[in-house]
């Protein structure tokens, strides 16, 4: 569809037009707020209310939306960039409109708007919100002076299946780490009061869209409502008490409902029971999208039940400019909700001061960009994130003179960007060969063998010759970026192509291989372990891949992320997470496929939980990392052997360095609530930390844990926390560590 067709079609389709002066006025405390937005909403006719909750695409040119914007029908532009006719669009606005209103200015910065930073799931690999929050802040720094208001971000949806190619927006698995992130983004982008130096967040997919059946995008969910509760709605709810100033109705339709119609989710659980009084847009077209799931017959019924649900803003459907009025008329929708649509898009508008400063300085816009301390915090965390998932003494490379980098990823400046890179520019990317160029003291030789991830060949005779002549060998594969994010799911999970062809090949040289895999998704690498000697997994790194990975390839620093997501042997196993339901039959040890005898009785395997051919686990479990040292927990106790519901955990532990390098270990605290009203996970993260030790270096340390944060949605459908008792793992990942059990009463 030619979208901008479609936007100017639409917004033909209502007429009205007048002229008086533009509202005056600064941002001031909560009350004063509210007067200038009462003030302003009391001036404004039905139709420009209604232009309020309008939101376009328009994009590269301005003069075809001059007369709507002119004429009050547009609240809201997303994709458009270009500081200089982001200007003309304001003007527009502010001068030519009857009542001035500026426009908020969208854009996906999803990972950092012109400095790319690791994809999201690289970013909660790092287990670091702190520099989670740093990221989003210097991604404001760069947007905002150009005219960006507002980023659809961060997007929080839980993820619990690789072949969903938009697990790579996310923060993975875990509902913890994923509300941690979540709160560091918003504080990130909209520092610590929104203003006219923030981005405003906008928190999505609002709900469960990560659930899609079978990881195929767009397809519905199945999450009853305690799970829900549980496990998808606390990063939202993290979120909103961080003060996200919007949110984002999904597109998937759970249990019958599409979100964007789903009164009981977001006027419900959102609006009444969380108090979130800030702006809710829908999905791109998700409010016309009703249509196609059969949900509502027409664009009227779609509009009439999403402002019902509460939704304030339309993302190009158009059903709100087209239909509000006339559903007003034969009282199908209430003004009064139309008002708190408007209150709500005023209200950011008025906070991020767009009333005193609709206009951008192209030239400051531009020298906001690349900035030395954007580029290095890109750099550090995309050293933070990558995960060391193998190492047989081939990584930091010691001793090697002569040096060959190859496959397709090691100089693939668009693809290393990742998903969701819009703004990002390949001739500002870094990559690995062209870090390791400027960084090994030695000779690079360079053979990529495989242009791109998905090149199918038979044999790489001029990749094996250099590998002949090289001590070491660097071999980057993965996934083009266009193989992750929306739309981008995938069935099979092995590395594509030739890749493992490759990497087989480069072993049987005799020569240290290190693989180095930059992906969108945890890839099916199980086959790939034995053709290397060390394995090092980086999600799309972005613009400054290259230095951060050479920084741990050269051993500047020892890799220190940890898996944000279960790391499957075979996509048949999916979904398998580390929080599971405890089964009423665990997998013992039980046989497998070739240990169970010709006509073994039908019972004799034990009867568990377990698939005969791949076993009971994962690849590697959440939270796993390995490091260039070795780390040890001792003494772990807890400072009391039962709790009320109001005390906090004070956890003691001791970790040492027992390696030869310093390091950082990602410390992580599991507890299972052992009886519940009805069945809980088998293990849930409640704190991790960062610590950094020298080597030898020992320390006693301690991590808290309000009891709060074990209450869950039980049987009486509330969120408490239900006495009795409790074991607890302090460990550097999800699958190790021994438990200490304590009692809440
Ligand atoms: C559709 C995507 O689902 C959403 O995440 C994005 O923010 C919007 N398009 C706007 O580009």
């Amino acid at each position: 569809m030619n979208i901008r067709y479609f936007v100017l079609a639409a917004l033909a389709s209502a007429a009205f037009s007048c002229a008086s002066p533009k509202p005056e006025g600064t941002l001031g405390a909560g009350s004063e707020l509210d007067r200038k937005v009462e003030d302003l909403l009391s001036r404004m006719t039905l139709q420009e209310k209604i232009g309020q909750m309008n939101q376009i695409s328009a994009g590269g040119e301005v003069a075809p939306y001059a007369a709507a914007i002119r004429e009050g029908k547009v609240g809201s532009i997303l994709n458009e960039v270009d500081p200089v006719r982001l200007n003309e669009f304001q003007r527009i606005a502010v001068e030519q409109s009857r009542l001035g209103i500026p426009i908020l200015v969208g854009r996906d910065i999803i990972h950092g708007y012109r400095t790319l930073f690791p994809i999201p799931l690289g970013i909660a690999a790092t287990f670091d919100p702190e520099l989670a929050r740093t990221g989003a802040a210097l991604a404001a720094a760069e947007a905002r002076p150009g005219g960006i208001h507002w980023t659809f971000s961060p997007m929080l949806d839980i993820a619990r299946d690789p072949r969903w190619g938009r697990i790579a927006e996310g923060s993975g698995e875990d509902p913890y780490l994923d509300a941690c992130m979540a709160e560091a983004f918003v504080r990130g982008y909209q520092g610590e009061r929104p203003g006219s130096s923030s981005l405003a967040a906008c928190i999505k997919h609002f709900a469960g869209y990560g659930a899609a059946e079978g990881g195929r995008d767009y397809a519905g969910t199945q999450i009853p409502e305690r799970l829900l509760r549980n496990v998808y709605l606390p990063p939202f709810e993290a979120a909103v008490k961080a003060g996200a100033m919007t949110l984002m109705t999904s597109f998937n339709e759970n249990d019958g409902l599409p979100s964007t119609g789903n009164a009981p989710l977001v006027r419900g659980i959102l609006r009444e029971e969380w108090g979130f009084d800030g702006l809710v847009v829908t999905d791109w077209n998700s409010m016309g999208e009703m249509i196609a799931h059969g949900f509502t017959p027409d664009r009227k019924e779609a509009a009439r039940q999403a402002l019902e649900a509460g939704v304030d803003m339309d993302m190009m459907t158009f059903g709100f400019l087209s239909h509000l009025e006339e559903l007003l008329k034969e009282r199908k929708v209430r003004m009064a909700d139309i008002d708190e649509a408007v209150r709500h898009i005023l209200k950011v508008k008025y906070m991020l001061g767009l009333f005193d400063s609709p206009y951008v300085d192209p030239a400051a816009a531009e020298s906001a960009l690349y900035t030395e301390d954007a580029l290095s915090a890109a750099r550090r965390t995309v050293a933070e994130s990558a995960i060391l998932l193998k190492n047989e003494g081939a990584l930091p490379l010691k001793g090697v003179r002569t040096l060959l980098v190859t496959g397709p990823m090691a100089d693939s400046p668009h693809d290393q960007l990742g998903t969701w890179s819009f703004d990002g520019e390949k001739d500002r990317t870094v990559t690995p060969l062209r870090a390791l160029r400027e960084q090994f003291d030695g000779n690079v030789l360079y053979v990529p063998g495989l242009k791109y991830t998905r090149e199918v060949r038979t044999s790489f005779p001029e990749v094996l010759e250099a590998a002949r002549k090289a001590d070491a060998v660097l071999a980057f594969v993965g996934e083009e970026a266009i193989l992750s994010g929306e739309a981008h799911s995938l069935a099979d999970l092995n590395l594509i192509g030739s890749q493992s062809d490759l990497l087989k090949a480069l072993k049987a040289t005799g020569k240290p291989v290190v693989a180095v895999v930059m992906a969108g998704r945890p890839l099916t690498i199980e086959r790939d372990l034995p053709s290397c000697d060390a394995m090092l997994y980086s999600f799309h790194p972005g613009t400054m891949g290259g230095p951060g990975l050479a920084d741990l390839l050269l051993g500047k620093t020892s890799p220190s992320g940890k898996t944000p997501v279960t790391f499957l042997r075979t996509v048949g196993q999916v979904p398998m997470y580390y929080n599971h339901n405890m089964s009423g039959r665990p997998y013992q040890n039980e046989k497998l496929l070739d240990e169970i005898g010709l006509e073994a009785g039908q019972t004799s395997l034990g009867n568990t939980s377990y698939y005969l051919d791949y076993g009971a686990s994962p690849l590697f479990p959440f939270g796993f990392g390995l490091s260039y040292t070795n780390f040890a927990f001792s003494d772990i106790t807890l400072d009391r052997d039962c709790y009320g519901k109001d005390d906090v955990i004070r956890v003691s532990y001791t970790l040492s360095n027992t390696g030869q390098a310093e390091a950082t270990e990602v410390v992580q605290v599991y507890v299972r609530d052992l009886v519940g009203s009805v069945v809980r996970p088998v293990k849930e993260l409640k704190a991790f930390e960062r610590v950094t030790l020298a080597p030898g270096e020992r320390k006693a340390l301690s991590i808290e844990i309000p009891v709060s944060r074990l209450s869950f949605y039980g049987r009486n459908g509330e969120r408490t926390v239900e006495p009795g008792g409790f074991l607890l793992w302090v460990a550097g990942d999800s699958a190790t560590g021994e438990p200490v059990p304590f009692e809440v009463r």
